[in-house]
């Protein structure tokens, strides 16, 4: 049987990459969604975020305007477009506090405990191996971090199931627009 992998299985074409960039720039030109929905994720001055899932930065560049020149923020992505994009991003804003992270699978090269609050926004409906990625997951958040997901299109009932079944979060909050969970550490 051949083995599982999330760079292969996952990731979108570049042209459905395109296409996403596209409808994401209409959509924010119309309506400042993510602007208003970054503030709603506890994220303060001076944490550490990874926008995990980051596709071309549009959460990733609100998070650096939030967390200042003190914090910091990954982003990180399976799709290299993504990566060229936030890159693109943050020279023409000068945002010297975004770092980009090129993920391989479910494994990201970024060390331990690294951050303070991780959003997966977007995208964990994409995800064929949950228990794995949240693995991952728990593995780059501190002892007392926060991870934000929310269900886009699945259903609540289904984000939770595959949460709770990982074991290794709890879901402490949640409301219509996504969930708090704090970490299981082992
Ligand atoms: C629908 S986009 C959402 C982008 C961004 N979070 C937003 O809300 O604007 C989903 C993103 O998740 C990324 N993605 C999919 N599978 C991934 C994985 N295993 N690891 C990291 N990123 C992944 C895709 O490449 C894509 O950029």
């Amino acid at each position: 049987m051949e083995t599982f992998r999330p760079e292969k299985n996952e990731k979108m074409s570049d042209n459905s990459f395109k296409f996403m960039n596209f409808t994401f720039k209409l959509m924010d030109f119309i309506y400042p969604y993510v602007k208003k929905r970054s503030k709603t994720f506890g994220i303060s001055e001076g944490m550490t975020v990874i926008d995990y899932g980051c596709g071309p930065g549009r959460y990733t560049t609100e998070f650096a305007k939030i967390v200042g020149e003190k914090g910091k923020v990954y982003a990180a992505d399976i799709h290299e477009m993504a990566i060229a994009e936030v890159k693109k991003k943050i020279v023409k804003m000068n945002l010297n506090n975004v770092e980009t992270v090129l993920v391989n699978g479910y494994n990201s090269p970024l060390p331990d405990q690294t951050a303070d609050i991780i959003c997966a926004l977007d995208m964990f409906f994409i995800i064929k191996e949950p228990t794995e990625f949240l693995k991952e997951l728990n593995r780059l958040i501190k002892d007392d971090g926060i991870l934000i997901i929310d269900d886009r299109h699945q259903k609540r009932s289904k984000t939770k199931e595959k949460i709770l079944k990982s074991g290794l979060w709890t879901i402490y909050k949640e409301n219509k627009d996504h969930l708090c969970c704090r970490p299981v550490k082992s």
